[in-house]
């Protein structure tokens, strides 16, 4: 395997399918996409343009690809159990986007498939791959700020998803916490044994209609004893808002805003500098194109994956449980 490219096809052509398919057809000379599949026709047109000639509207189709070695799954959450399943039956390695799912049952199934047909699943935890955080991480295990004491995350989206895509994504806590959730146990090497959570609608009713929260304030309690505040709405005017501070014994080290360049105006009314990058696709480029090209590696060399379905699991666990706080406006502790 080691000589060979690695053979992929992707499955949802989506925001972020389109970000993985441009990272493995342009920048890893390692891979090869042979086929895209959607159930939009329309994007046909898209994949050739971007040089994959074959394109299914069937899931099926894809997987009875004999050629591919992966699959690269990027469709709605509640298609990735069905999906992951007829792949690893077909001896395919999977890379599937968080989350993996919003039921705990169905992520201990799906950790029992991945087992038992020995096939790899990598998780699309993307922001472990940002070389800022990753040095954050860096800073905590060499011991350099001592024991963590307080982890503070601010995660802020520029705008709201529509409401379409909340109602198929489990909600604020399950489709935009989850990461920071995942990023919590990442940084302070702990697992998470209670949370609070408080949210409140203060961006779109609508949102409250179909039963969301679009602002959030979660406090964590880890096993180590430290703790965590994650902040989070679905609309900061100014754009992504994305910084994490550890504060510990030693010290403190934090990560703040990337910008599309770093001038400075002056003017009657101050200083002036851009915007944050706008979103996720700006602000976690190469996170995607490191997350992507750890997998191809884990094929390409027989290594494990960096991110996997244990850690879904523990990032749905403590997301479920913030739903929970938030409902009985209690905290929650999570029994593993
Ligand atoms: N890691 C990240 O930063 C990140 C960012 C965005 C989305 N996501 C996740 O990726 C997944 C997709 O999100 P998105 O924002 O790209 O959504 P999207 O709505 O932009 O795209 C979804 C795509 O899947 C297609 N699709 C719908 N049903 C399908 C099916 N049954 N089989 C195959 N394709 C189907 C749609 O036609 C569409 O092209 C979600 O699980 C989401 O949580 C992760």
């Amino acid at each position: 395997m080691s000589k060979e490219k690695v053979k992929i096809g992707i499955a949802g052509l989506g925001r972020i399918g389109k970000v993985h398919l441009e990272n493995l057809i342009y920048r890893l000379p390692d891979a090869e996409v042979l086929v895209v599949m959607d159930i939009n026709p329309e994007l046909k047109e898209l994949s050739t343009s971007l040089g994959v000639s074959k394109f299914y509207p069937n899931f099926q189709d894809l997987v009875d690809e004999t050629r591919l070695d992966a699959i690269v799954i990027c469709s709605p959450t509640d298609t990735h159990l069905e999906y992951i399943e007829r792949a690893a039956i077909a001896g395919k390695h999977v890379f599937c986007e968080k989350p993996l799912s919003i039921s705990v049952t169905e992520i201990d199934k799906i950790k029992s498939i991945i087992e038992k047909y020995r096939v790899k699943l990598q998780v699309g935890f993307n922001r472990r791959f940002d070389r800022n955080f990753v040095k954050l991480k860096s800073l905590v295990e060499s011991g350099r700020i001592g024991d963590p004491h307080i982890l503070k995350i601010t995660s802020r989206d520029p705008a709201p998803p529509s409401l379409e895509y909340i109602i198929s994504s489990g909600g604020m806590f399950m489709d935009m916490t989850i990461h920071d959730f995942d990023m919590a146990r990442f940084i302070t090497g702990s697992e998470v044994k209670e949370v609070f959570a408080n949210g409140a609608v203060l961006v779109n009713p609508k949102i409250g209609e179909i039963g969301d929260i679009d602002t959030a304030i979660v406090t964590l309690t880890f096993q180590n004893g430290a703790l965590a505040t994650i902040d989070n709405s679905r609309q900061a005017v100014y754009g992504y808002d994305q910084r994490i501070e550890i504060f510990g014994s030693k010290g403190m080290s934090l990560v703040g805003n990337t910008y599309p360049d770093t001038h400075t105006i002056y003017d009657r009314t101050g200083g002036h500098t851009p915007p944050p990058l706008n979103f996720f696709m700006q602000r976690y480029t190469e996170a995607y194109l490191d997350e992507i090209k750890q997998f191809v590696h884990a094929i390409r060399y027989d290594k494990e994956v960096p991110v996997d379905a244990y850690d879904a699991l523990r990032a749905t666990q403590i997301a479920r449980a913030a739903r929970e706080s938030l409902q009985k406006q209690k905290p929650i502790r999570l029994e593993y």
